[in-house]
């Protein structure tokens, strides 16, 4: 069952995921604030993609170019003229939408007639040193791509990359959004995980098909349900200005279909403007042909918390147990923000040395949490909201034989390990291993019927 927007805001706040940005002053619309557990989810998120995307691959290298950028680099990548989204106020209610937002030309809200659409830029101004004029104005990026072409002959100097190869950033970026809501899903001030993919015309087409794939199966491999993605090709009216091509892979959020990430063809636009308004040549010599030429660009482009806010609502479940309902976030290992949780069975002061024995040598490991507070039901179930995928307990047992148990957070099963086990044990079930695998002294316990 998946959460609905209602559920998956109450979750994310109570358990500390995602607060509203200045709530105590009122808050700030499309801003949002990552506490304790969603901060943990979102570095996993930015792990898993730089594991996958610059770690593991021959043709990829990483950057980190500054937010403020030379304000002409804005004008080249088209940015100041045509950045910008139509927008329409209500002559009734005087609410403001973007206009494709209001699509049968009336007011969302009211059903009042609308002004005719004007475009509004999205990029947020801001002043440069302490003189306050137009010579001193900067552009909050909306967008790390800009970054990325403007290091593209530094990379290509210093990196000793041939084509085809990209460059992978990961940072912040802000659009003065016209309709805020929809709560992480279209923020003013989000983040984003950016390649820029540099090819040899030709061959773009192969390439997109692809960054196409790769993409969509980066988020089934970390656990979002086929059914839940797909593949939409832009139609020409809705092309970006840089894009030859764009496809976005859409996720059925709480509000339906909507983009996840966008893959777009954007051609030698950016290198060829750049090149033009620099006056710095920004062709590649390929040492295979003697040719000289402006690469073609394939762009994966996806965006953290709308990532986030994907891999939440398609974790989320609601189980009967018992006379209850029990709430868990069947999120993939890597993503979850404990990884393990470490439980004495009560208070009792017998078992507090051996548990905090336990976590001190899982913590080196492992992201852990130690909870020693309510039964021991209850803190079962506060992990499973909160998606850590393993709980390890420490019982009077345990005392006796030096062994814990490992409880799972989808099948609710336990085996009982030898704590000399327990790291390596703890190890392999977050890489995938079955629990039903027993390491050497370990037992089935509760949840196994053999
Ligand atoms: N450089 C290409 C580019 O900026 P985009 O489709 O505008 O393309 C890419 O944005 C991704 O960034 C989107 O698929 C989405 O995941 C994320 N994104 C864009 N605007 C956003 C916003 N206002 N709030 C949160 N995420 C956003």
């Amino acid at each position: 069952m998946k959460a609905d927007m209602e559920k998956m805001v109450s979750l994310c706040k109570r358990r500390g995921f995602v607060f509203q940005s200045s709530e105590i002053y009122g808050g700030l619309s499309s801003c949002w604030d990552y506490g304790p557990l969603g901060v943990e989810l979102k570095r996993n998120i930015k792990e898993a993609w730089w594991r996958d995307i610059v770690q593991q691959r021959d043709d990829m290298v990483g950057l980190d170019a500054s937010i403020l950028m030379h304000p002409r680099a804005w004008v080249a990548s088209g940015h100041v003229d045509g950045f910008a989204d139509p927008m329409v106020d209500c002559k009734e209610c005087r609410q403001r939408w973007r206009a494709d937002d209001a699509k049968d030309g009336k007011c969302p809200d009211c059903g009042g007639q609308l002004t005719e659409p004007r475009m509004f830029n999205l990029m947020f101004k801001t002043f440069f040193g302490p003189v306050e004029e137009e010579a001193a104005t900067v552009y909050l990026r909306p967008e790390t791509a800009q970054g990325i072409f403007l290091n593209f002959a530094n990379v290509m100097d210093t990196a000793r990359k041939k084509l085809p190869f990209g460059i992978a950033q990961i940072g912040k970026a802000f659009r003065n959004e016209i309709t805020a809501g929809n709560f992480i899903f279209r923020d003013r001030e989000f983040e984003m995980m950016e390649v820029e993919f540099f090819v040899k015309p030709g061959t773009d087409e192969e390439w997109l098909n692809y960054w196409l794939e790769e993409r969509f199966n980066w988020y089934i491999n970390l656990g979002i349900n086929r059914e839940n993605l797909r593949l939409r090709q832009h139609t020409k009216d809705e092309l970006a200005h840089y894009a030859r091509f764009c496809y976005d892979i859409e996720y059925l959020f709480p509000m339906g279909w909507s983009e996840l990430e966008g893959i777009a063809h954007r051609g030698d636009f950016d290198l060829a403007q750049h090149a033009q308004y620099s006056g710095r040549d920004l062709s590649y010599y390929d040492p295979d042909s003697g040719e000289r030429f402006l690469p073609y660009v394939i762009e994966p482009s996806a965006g953290v918390d709308r990532s986030a806010l994907a891999f939440l609502i398609d974790a989320y479940n609601e189980e009967p147990d018992k006379d209850e309902i029990r709430v868990l976030l069947r999120l993939h290992p890597d993503l979850a923000p404990i990884k393990v949780a470490v439980l004495p069975l009560s208070r009792n002061e017998a078992l507090i040395p051996m548990a905090k024995d336990v976590h001190a040598e899982l913590r080196t490991c492992f992201m852990t949490q130690y909870d020693d507070a309510q039964s021991i039901g209850r803190r079962y179930r506060r992990q499973d909201e909160i998606g850590t995928p393993l709980a390890v307990t420490i019982d009077f047992q345990s005392l006796e034989d030096n062994q814990v148990t490992i409880r799972e957070r989808d099948s609710m099963k336990q085996i009982r390990v030898p704590v000399a086990e327990l790291t390596r044990t703890l190890e392999a079930k977050l890489s995938g291993e079955p629990l039903d695998v027993l390491p050497p002294g370990g037992s089935y316990w509760l949840g196994f019927s053999n």
